[in-house]
Formats: structure tokens, C-alpha cells, sequence
């Protein structure tokens, strides 16, 4: 069976329209108030500078007002606690963003954890998460990645309820909040790891496969049960003399392989990437939406 694809190219598309129109309801009935996210940046890495970029375009483009605070390599701890700290009393700001990675000599928790919960639009907060994962209460923001893995399935016409879910992956920003997503969604969700015995034949147990391992195409077609639905969150670039920069990104699935056994599979790129800036966007606009009532 080849697989149907799931466009989150666009599905993105199709949400940053929504968001445009939301924010311009909001503006009208508050005055022209406007929401705005704060990003911090610290360090010259190119793929942050290139990720900050795009998420602060993409804002503009529906209506949020974008700041920014770019910090040397070099700065300290105290000087990136200062910028949070500046934003969260800031009225005109909604949502803070602290880019991550940062350089190894400031403490990541503590400056994830300084960030208003109100703020708070990647969702990384202790508090945050940890209402993600209990019954009957509710975060205020969820992680955009798994959020947009979430809005793919739904869009797609993908019945979650009863259903047995495998995450491939249990990092803090993707793996483990797409879990508990799928858990509040009332699925069987088994986690998959670096040490999980029998990965393959658990994994090909899965009516939902979310792929977020960090490995290139780890995931090959004998993890996909016969019509199962594949979100591959990986991004990898893979040398190949034949592309045109001489390398070419895959997922942490393998594609070819996994498409014969699938009924729907997200492409890389164009499948779940897209779809993180939309979450930040919605997660934004919720956020000002929350503020101004
Ligand atoms: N670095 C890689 N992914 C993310 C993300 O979703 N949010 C932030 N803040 N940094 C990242």
C-alpha cells in the first residue's frame, strides 16, 4: 500500500491564515492591541540565528509584534536572567522564547524555569509539563513540536481514542510531551528508546508512530505495522554527492521503506517542521487572547 502523504506544508499554511485573522479579531476588539513574543538569542550558532529568524518572520506575517535580545557567546547567566526578567514584566509581551541551545556555562534549567508560566509559549516549564501530565489539569502552553505532531493527526482525520501510539524518542522538547499529548488523547502509548529491548517489534505494534529519535532514518519499514500513521519529527542532513550542496535532509524514518507499509506519512522536509512555527504562533496568540480578556 503506498502511503497518503500528510502536507504539513500546507497545514502550516492553512493555520498561519487562521492566526492572521485571529489577530486581526483581537486588534479590533481590544483597542489594536497586538500580541508579541520575545526571543532571546544567545551565541552566533547559524541554525539557531536561521530558526530565531524565521519564527520572528513568520510572526510578523500574521500580526504579532516580534522583539528580540541577541546576546554574545560570552554572556553570563545573570545577563540572560535580566532579558527574561525584563520581559515577563513586560506588558506589550505575551510570549518569551529563550532559543536553545545555550552555551554550555549557563544553566538551561534555571533559565527556562525563570520564565513567566503566563509566557511561557514553548512550554518548557516544569510547571507547564508537569500539567501536561496530570489528569484534569491543564498546561497553559504544550510544546510546539508535539503540538504540531498532534494538529497534523487531527487534521488528518486520524481517530486517536483506544489506539496504540509509539513515540521513538523521550527528549524534554519532543519525545516525552508527545506521549503525554497522546496520552490525554486517550491512546496506549509506550515510549521507545536508546535502551528499549525488542524497539523494532514493539515499534510494529503501533496503530501511530511518532519518529523524534534524532538518528537518520532508524525507523525502517519493518518498525511500521501494515496501515499505521507515521509523524517523522526528524530533520538530518545525510551527505550525497548527488544533491545540489552535496548533502540531503531525511527523517528519522526511512522514508522509502516506511511509505509502502503506512496509510499516512509526513514527508522531510515539508511534514512536521512547518508546523512548529504555527504552533508558536497559535500558543502566542492564546496567550495575548488569555491576557487581554
Ligand atoms: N531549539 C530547538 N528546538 C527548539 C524549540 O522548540 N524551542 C526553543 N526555544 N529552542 C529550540
Amino acid at each position: 500500500m503506498a502511503a497518503q502523504l500528510i502536507d504539513g506544508k500546507a497545514i502550516a499554511e492553512q493555520i498561519r491564515q487562521e492566526m492572521k485573522a485571529e489577530v486581526a479579531e483581537l486588534k479590533e476588539k481590544f483597542g489594536g492591541k497586538a500580541p508579541g513574543l520575545a526571543v532571546v538569542l544567545v551565541g552566533q550558532r547559524k541554525d539557531s540565528q536561521t530558526y530565531v529568524r524565521n519564527k520572528k518572520k513568520a510572526c510578523e506575517e500574521v500580526g504579532i509584534v516580534s522583539f528580540g535580545t541577541d546576546l554574545d557567546e560570552s554572556a553570563t547567566e545573570a545577563e540572560v536572567l535580566q532579558a527574561v526578567a525584563g520581559y515577563n514584566a513586560d506588558p506589550s509581551v505575551h510570549g518569551i522564547l529563550v532559543q536553545l541551545p545555550l552555551p554550555p556555562h549557563i544553566d538551561e534549567q534555571r533559565v527556562l524555569d525563570a520564565i513567566s508560566i503566563e509566557k511561557d509559549v514553548d512550554g518548557f516549564h516544569p510547571l507547564n509539563i508537569g500539567r501536561l501530565a496530570m489528569r484534569g489539569r491543564d498546561p497553559l502552553f504544550v510544546p510546539c513540536t508535539p503540538k504540531g505532531c498532534l494538529e497534523l493527526l487531527k487534521r488528518s482525520g486520524v481517530a486517536l481514542s483506544g489506539k496504540k501510539a509509539a513515540v521513538v524518542g523521550r527528549s524534554n522538547i519532543v519525545g516525552m510531551p508527545a506521549a503525554l499529548l497522546l496520552q490525554r488523547e486517550d491512546c496506549t502509548v509506550t515510549v521507545i528508546h536508546s535502551r528499549t529491548a525488542n524497539a523494532q517489534r514493539i515499534c510494529a505494534e503501533a496503530d501511530i508512530v511518532i519518529a523524534a529519535c534524532g538518528k537518520a532514518e532508524m525507523v525502517g519499514g519493518d518498525w511500521i505495522k501494515e496501515g499505521a500513521v507515521v509523524i517523522d519529527v526528524g530533520i538530518n542532513a545525510v551527505d550525497d554527492a548527488t544533491a545540489k550542496r552535496g548533502y540531503r535532509l531525511v527523517g528519522d524514518v526511512n522514508f522509502a521503506e516506511a511509505s509502502e507499509k503506512a496509510s499516512q506519512i509526513t514527508p522531510v522536509p515539508g511534514g512536521v517542521g512547518p508546523m512548529t512555527i504555527a504552533m508558536l504562533l497559535r500558543n502566542c496568540v492564546d496567550g495575548a487572547a488569555r491576557t487581554f480578556a
